[in-house]
């Protein structure tokens, strides 16, 4: 069976073919990017605005390039949340239409457990429980999975989260949006070490993460230095943050890693995609003797494959999901326990 993933939580509208076997027939992703950059983050009314332009197409696009039409796909999936509530509903609502006409099944998934699974789709094999460690642009949390679909919250950011915490420096630079991967160009060949970040601290020994206090005294250094995009020590400044980021990120990993002995790690979300967390990700996981898990890059960033996987993955070994339209768009606290 075949099975037509739809997502637009945020600012990429995407649709994937995936099989009942988890295997990708298509994975296609339009990025706002172009739309938002004169605003240095997401305009939720834009972002709406462009998925209902562009979801048709990739829909189709999803289609064409699985050589596949409508009538060969037997389930429908959709991210039903956490995002941009208006974003969700142009994908919910286009979903919710192709399933009705077709009178197929049509599951909501949530956003993050679905991030989570983009781990499994390249590694079917990962050893439980795993520890998995998911930052993107709305979210920095530390789950514990146990088995299969089973997970537990035990940290999450108080304030902002890391992928926002380097989209805001970045739009305070004017360097361009988003931030993350910016920071990450610009940073290159910069001394990690020029400028001292001290890491935050908190005072309960919690698992949670807080950001703000790293973008505060970002915030500081700029001023103090007169930090600019046209600077001649901006990579050192860009590579000392952003090397401060990932070193809180694996500072609460080691953390949790010390409180729940995990079997395996798995890194996701967007900021996955960040060279220097991913190496820091390995490096962490082999001085641990465990193995580290973390998609390609494609598939940390927001796209439908890991949509359909984790549909897939969800109905397997059931009986068919009853064909239901009443699903509803959620903004915000994730099924995951967020
Ligand atoms: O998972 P995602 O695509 O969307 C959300 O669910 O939020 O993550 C987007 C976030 C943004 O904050 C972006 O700056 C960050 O991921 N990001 C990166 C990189 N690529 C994307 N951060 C650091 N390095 C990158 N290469
Ligand atoms: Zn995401």
């Amino acid at each position: 069976m075949n099975i037509l993933a739809i997502e637009t939580s945020c600012d990429e509208t995407a649709a994937a073919v995936v099989t009942a076997e988890r295997q990708i027939l298509s994975s296609v992703v339009l990025s706002q990017d172009e739309v938002h950059a004169p605003f240095g983050g997401v305009v939720p009314e834009l972002a709406s605005r462009q998925h209902l332009r562009s979801i048709g197409y990739i829909v189709a696009e999803s289609l064409e390039r699985a050589s596949l039409s409508t009538g060969d796909i037997g389930a429908f999936a959709v991210t039903q949340g956490p995002g941009l509530i208006g974003s969700l509903l142009v994908g919910l609502s286009f979903a919710k239409g192709l399933a009705y006409y077709h009178r197929r099944p049509l599951l909501g998934i949530d956003h993050l457990e679905a991030h989570m699974e983009a781990a499994f789709l390249e590694n079917p094999d990962i050893r439980f429980p795993s520890l998995a460690l998911l930052v993107s642009g709305g979210h920095t949390s530390l789950f514990l999975l146990r088995r299969r679909l089973q997970f537990r919250l035990l940290g999450r950011t108080r304030d902002d989260a890391a992928g926002e915490a380097l989209d805001k420096i970045a739009k305070f630079l004017d360097l361009g949006y988003p931030g993350g991967p910016v920071i990450e160009r610009l940073s290159a060949g910069g001394s990690p070490d020029k400028f001292a970040f001290a890491l935050p601290r908190m005072k309960d020994r919690s698992l949670d993460f807080s950001f703000s206090g790293l973008k505060t005294a970002a915030l500081k250094w700029i001023g103090e230095t007169k930090m600019s995009a046209l600077h001649a020590g901006l990579p050192d400044f860009l590579a000392s943050f952003e090397a401060a980021v990932v070193r809180a990120l694996l500072e609460k990993v080691t953390q949790a890693a010390g409180k729940f002995p995990p079997a395996s790690l798995i890194l996701c979300g967007g900021v996955a995609r960040n060279k220097r967390l991913r190496k820091g990700f390995e490096e962490l996981a082999r001085a641990s003797g465990l193995n580290a898990h973390i998609p390609s890059p494609e598939f940390c960033t927001d796209n439908a494959a890991m949509i359909g996987a984790l549909a897939a993955e969800k109905m397997r070994g059931k009986k068919r999901p009853s064909f239901s339209l009443e699903l509803d768009a959620y903004p915000r606290f994730s099924r995951a326990g967020e």
